[in-house]
């Protein structure tokens, strides 16, 4: 028995959060085993990881290996041993977002991020992944009225979370079957309807 792998996606401001909540629940809802995590992070050290990825200045490689660092331990601890029960895992990122953070906002090599993947999963892909896709200028409202501390990736200008959108449609383009993009600039309720038609398929009898 395997359960499923569903990453979650999108620029910084586009709602993945309240859709997260919203898919986990109408998972539990059917009495799957829900495992909600999110990256970088999800174990203890890959939370402290997580600290010094959003808060501390760093080289761009040193940035992009402290992320599959993390991711590493996060598979090892969490998520495989989550998938081999049967459980259904829903992870708030994943490495489509390191192409499109690192590689199309910071511009890391396609490549360097590829041999990193293989390395450090190359037996593990997301059954599923979803963008939410939404215009930076409509995200970087959205952030503002939000009104929390912006971390150091939110303190980008909207240029990079152009190059960050453009790489993940990119991704979306390269593997359709896997990556699907829903349109977040629409009412919460109409975004999860799109949610609903995307995962009912999935979900057993
Ligand atoms: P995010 O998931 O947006 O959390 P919150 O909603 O609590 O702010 O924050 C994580 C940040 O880390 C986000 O700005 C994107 C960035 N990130 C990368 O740059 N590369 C990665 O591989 C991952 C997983 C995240």
């Amino acid at each position: 028995m395997t359960g499923r792998f569903i990453t979650i996606e999108g620029i910084d401001g586009a709602g993945k959060s309240s859709q997260i909540g919203y898919l986990v629940e109408r998972l539990c809802s059917r009495g799957l085993e829900v495992v909600s995590t999110r990256e970088p992070g999800g174990t203890a050290l890959g939370e402290k990881l997580r600290e010094l990825l959003l808060h501390e200045p760093m080289n761009l490689e040193t940035e992009a290996l402290l992320m599959f660092a993390a991711r590493r331990e996060h598979i090892a601890r969490v998520i495989s041993p989550a998938l081999a029960r049967g459980a259904w895992v829903v992870c708030d990122r994943f490495t489509d977002a390191t192409f499109a953070y690192q590689g199309g906002g910071r511009g890391l090599a396609w490549w360097k991020i590829e041999t990193l993947e293989d390395w450090v999963h190359g037996d593990l892909q997301p059954d599923l992944t979803l963008i939410f896709d939404l215009a930076p200028e409509v995200a970087a409202g959205r952030l503002a009225r939000a009104g929390n501390a912006p971390d150091k990736f939110e303190r980008e200008q909207a240029g990079f979370f152009a190059r960050v959108r453009m790489a993940y449609q990119e991704r979306a383009a390269a593997d359709p079957t896997r990556v699907r993009v829903v349109d977040a600039d629409r009412p919460p309720q109409v975004i999860r309807d799109s949610v609903d038609a995307i995962i009912t398929p999935l979900l057993p009898p």
